[in-house]
C-alpha cells in the first residue's frame, strides 16, 4: 500500500483528509457514523469569543452543484467550547484537532487564540478571516493585505502552536493576502472559504436566504479553489491546505498536484457523513491507479 502521511505544519497527518469547518461540528457528532481516527484531522466549527445564535432563517440555498449557506458562525463560544465540546472529543478522538477560530476584532481573535493554545488536544489553530456571513469581522479582514497581517499578528502573539489563515475567494489578488500573512508569521494558509452568491424564489421574488447573500461551496467550486491554491502555492512557502468542492480521492490528488500539503472536505460531509472516510478508503486505489507511491511525493506536482 502506498504512503498516505503528510507533514503539516511539523505535526504528521496519517492522511491529508480534513473535514472542514462548519461541515463536521465538534467531530464527536460523526462518531456514531465512523471512527474518526481514520482523518487526518479535521476542522472544528468557527468559534468566537461571545456565543452566537448564527443569521435569521432561512440560512441555505439549494443550487444544482453545490449550496449556499449563510449560517452566521453560531457557536456557544470560546469557554463552552473548552468546557463543553472539547471533552466530547477528547472521548472518541486521539489526534490533534486544528481549531477554527474567528472574531470581530484583534482583540477577540487573540483572546480565542490565547484561550484554545493552552488545550493540549488543538494542533493547529486556524484563523477564519473569511465568513462571508457576517459584518464587521470575518471577511472584512480577509479582503486587505494589511487587516490580514494584524490578524496574524494578534494571534501569533498568544499562541505557539501552528498559525494557518483561512483566506476569501472574494478577493482580486488571493496572493497579495496570502503573502502579507507569511510576512507576519502565518504558518500556513488554508482556501478557498466560499464564493459570496445568492439565488431568488421565483414564487415568493424574494431572496431565499434571509440574509441576502450568503457563502456558495460544493463541486462546481472546484476549478475554482483549484487555481487559487495553485497561485498561493506558488506565492508562498509556507504549507497551503487546498479546499473549495473536494468530492473524491481524485479530487485530493489534483489538489495536491496544484500545492496542497492537505486537503479539506466541505459540502461533501453535508450530502453523505461518511464522505471524508469515504474518500481516505479509496485514496489507495487512486494513488495505485496514477502510479502514486508517497502521497508527499506530488505535492505541487503541477507548479
Ligand atoms: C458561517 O458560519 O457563516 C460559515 C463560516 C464561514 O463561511 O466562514
Amino acid at each position: 500500500m502506498g504512503q498516505l502521511s503528510v507533514d503539516l505544519c511539523g505535526i504528521r497527518l496519517d492522511n491529508p483528509v480534513i473535514p472542514a469547518s462548519g461541515t463536521f461540528g465538534f467531530g464527536y457528532e460523526f462518531a456514531d457514523v465512523y471512527d474518526i481516527n481514520c482523518l487526518g484531522t479535521f476542522s472544528f466549527k468557527g468559534t468566537t469569543k461571545e456565543p452566537r445564535l448564527g443569521n435569521p432563517t432561512p440560512r441555505i440555498a439549494e443550487c444544482p452543484a453545490g449550496l449556499i449557506n449563510s449560517v452566521g458562525l453560531q457557536n456557544p463560544g470560546v469557554d463552552r467550547v473548552i468546557s463543553e465540546e472539547l471533552p466530547k472529543l477528547r472521548k472518541v478522538f486521539r489526534k490533534p484537532v486544528m481549531a477554527n477560530i474567528s472574531g470581530f476584532s484583534l482583540e477577540e481573535y487573540a483572546f480565542v487564540a490565547e484561550r484554545l493554545d493552552g488545550e493540549d488536544c488543538v494542533g493547529w489553530i486556524e484563523v477564519n478571516i473569511s465568513c462571508p456571513n457576517v459584518h464587521g469581522g470575518g471577511m472584512s479582514f480577509g479582503t486587505d493585505p494589511k487587516s490580514a497581517g494584524q490578524v496574524v499578528s494578534a494571534v501569533k502573539a498568544v499562541t505557539k502552536k501552528p498559525v494557518i489563515v483561512k483566506l476569501s475567494p472574494n478577493v482580486t489578488d488571493v496572493t497579495e493576502i496570502a503573502k502579507a500573512c507569511e510576512e507576519k508569521g502565518a504558518d500556513g494558509i488554508s482556501l478557498i472559504n466560499t464564493l459570496l452568491g445568492m439565488r431568488i424564489d421565483l414564487k415568493t421574488r424574494r431572496p431565499v436566504v434571509a440574509n441576502l447573500m450568503g457563502g456558495y461551496s460544493g463541486p462546481g467550486i472546484f476549478p475554482v479553489a483549484l487555481r487559487m491554491v495553485f497561485q498561493t502555492a506558488k506565492a508562498v512557502k509556507i504549507p497551503v491546505v487546498g479546499m473549495g468542492g473536494v468530492s473524491s480521492a481524485e479530487d485530493v490528488v489534483e489538489m495536491m498536484l496544484a500545492g496542497a500539503t492537505a486537503v479539506e472536505v466541505g459540502s461533501a460531509n453535508l450530502v453523505d457523513p461518511a464522505a471524508s472516510k469515504k474518500i481516505i478508503d479509496s485514496l489507495p486505489e487512486t494513488m495505485q491507479k496514477y502510479g502514486i507511491t508517497n502521497l508527499s511525493d506530488i505535492i505541487g506536482g503541477a507548479l
